[in-house]
């Protein structure tokens, strides 16, 4: 069998743990020969690509990004990729693509698909917001360095009786807001799910200094956004790829919030930090997972579904239930977070 494999969407630690573990599993569990595309769907596009032997993975599992490169693909130039298919498959010689990527990463593969190219799906995503599967890898790697951060943010907070607002990564879903909000032990938790009141967090913060605690942290995701005409908070521009740029929901609470408290503020973005670097240990092995999986999918011909994690069994998944709908934050969620505010 011959295999192209390709990284797309934003990067996130672990894509080079799967394309590893891709490698390994089809060259020596079978005779196959893998191709790894530059770029994601432009490389496919474009004809750019690489052979993949054991010696071009070795030392890349430790590594963040991805060797292979990766782009988001505006929607006309992915029409243009399903148009194609067959004759894609054909000019490449491949058996089966497996592109490695999130919500619109496994779109396109999914339009890839259904347009007849046989394809097997790997998500990933630091935001773990695909449904369909309990865990994306990149998640844990993101929510520990946000959670050290605001371990860090916590010491310095007390010293200078502040606020700290941690904004961290999350366009619809409050993962990364809620897990590392928890295991940082923030004061409030703000996620897109839920529209926040900024009274309630000045609730929050007064009656923490009334009883002698005199700093708190506030750990928002980039798309959280107040409760109607509780605050000013314009709505971002949409972006050639259909996402929406937001206006910053960390530095404009900070100086809310200071606004109506009177006490500093300060807003802390963190950002493409949460993406970069090596991944954790968890990480590296839910990868390595999902790259054994899916070349064993290949092999049994199941096209059109990506690898899932069931509880600590890998699945795997049509991809029309991946992309169908985003897996966001539940209330009862953030009922178990509040109650250690
Ligand atoms: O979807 C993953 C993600 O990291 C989001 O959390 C974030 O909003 C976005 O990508 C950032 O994208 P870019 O790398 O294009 O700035």
């Amino acid at each position: 069998m011959r295999i192209g494999v390709l990284t797309a969407g934003g990067d996130c630690p672990g894509l080079n743990a799967v394309i590893r573990s891709v490698v390994h599993r089809a060259l020596t569990g079978h005779t196959d020969e893998v191709i790894g595309f530059e770029d994601g769907f432009v490389g496919l596009l474009e004809g750019r690509f690489r052979p993949l032997d054991l010696n071009s993975v070795s030392g890349i599992l430790a590594r963040g990004g991805t060797v292979l490169g990766s782009a988001r693909l505006e929607r006309g130039r992915l029409r243009e990729a399903a148009d194609n298919a067959d004759e894609l498959c054909t000019r490449y010689g491949i058996d089966v693509l497996i592109p490695i990527g999130g919500e619109g990463t496994l779109t396109a593969a999914r339009m890839l698909s259904d347009a007849g190219m046989p394809v097997v799906g790997v998500p990933k995503t630091i935001d773990n917001d695909i449904n369909g599967t309990d865990r994306t890898f990149g998640f844990d790697t993101a929510v520990t360095v946000a959670t050290e951060a605001i371990d860090r943010l916590k010491t310095t907070a007390e010293s200078h009786q502040r606020v700290m607002v941690v904004e961290v990564m999350g366009r619809h879903a409050g993962w990364i807001a809620l897990e590392a909000g928890m295991a940082g032990g923030a004061h409030g938790i703000c996620v897109p799910e839920r529209p926040f009141d900024p009274v309630d967090l000045v609730d929050m913060v007064t009656e923490r200094f009334e009883r002698g605690k005199k700093f708190a942290v506030i750990c928002v995701a980039e798309g959280a956004h107040p409760a109607k005409d509780t605050m000013d908070y314009g709505v971002g521009e949409i972006d050639k790829f259909g996402h929406e740029r937001f206006n910053g929901i960390g530095t404009t609470l900070a100086r809310e919030l200071e606004r109506r408290l009177g006490k500093e503020a300060r807003p802390v973005i963190l950002g493409h930090v949460q993406r970069g670097g090596v991944p954790t240990a968890y990480d590296r092995v839910l990868a390595t997972r999902f790259g054994w999986h899916a070349v064993e999918a290949a092999h049994k011909g199941a096209f059109g579904h990506m690898t899932a994690l069931h509880g600590t069994r890998v699945d795997m998944v049509p991809l029309a239930d991946a992309v169908t709908y985003l897996k966001t934050v539940p209330e009862d969620r953030m009922e178990e977070a509040e109650s250690v505010f």
